[in-house]
């Protein structure tokens, strides 16, 4: 971890009221845990996947078009907002079995230099073949 962002993880930890650090990265370990137990498997869903990244590290840009393209059949649309010289947000729809969404928010989310990534999962309305043949 760098140093700055240690820095400010003890910082947060501290002003949470956490008497360590690794009682922080235990609670940490457990939220994920859950998070990622939510909306997992087969069950038809639409994902709200959003994170911040920096365009001019390497070719990331070329990457998560590449990685959208791969997953176009659960690429609904996708929103891209130049924050500043250097930073960019993208917000990408997506709709397709939970499971499946997981792990694509995972694989974009895991490309080195992008920051705080998140997915929000939503159950699909649409019941039936109709949403499972997507
Ligand atoms: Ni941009």
């Amino acid at each position: 971890m760098e140093p700055q962002l240690l820095a400010a993880f003890d910082a947060a930890v501290a002003a949470a009221g956490y008497d360590c650090r690794s009682e922080a990265v235990r609670d940490l370990a457990r939220r994920w845990l859950a998070d990622r137990a939510t909306g997992a498997g087969r069950s038809p869903a639409v994902g709200v996947l959003s994170f911040v990244y920096d365009h001019g590290q390497h070719d990331l840009s070329h990457r998560l078009t590449h990685l959208q393209h791969e997953h176009h059949t659960e690429v609904v649309t996708s929103l891209h907002v130049h924050l500043d010289r250097s930073t960019c947000l993208e917000v990408i729809i997506l709709r397709g079995r939970a499971g499946r969404l997981r792990q694509i928010a995972d694989r974009l989310i895991a490309l080195k230099s992008v920051q705080q990534g998140g997915l929000a999962l939503l159950a699909e309305p649409r019941t039936g073949k109709e949403a499972l043949a997507r």
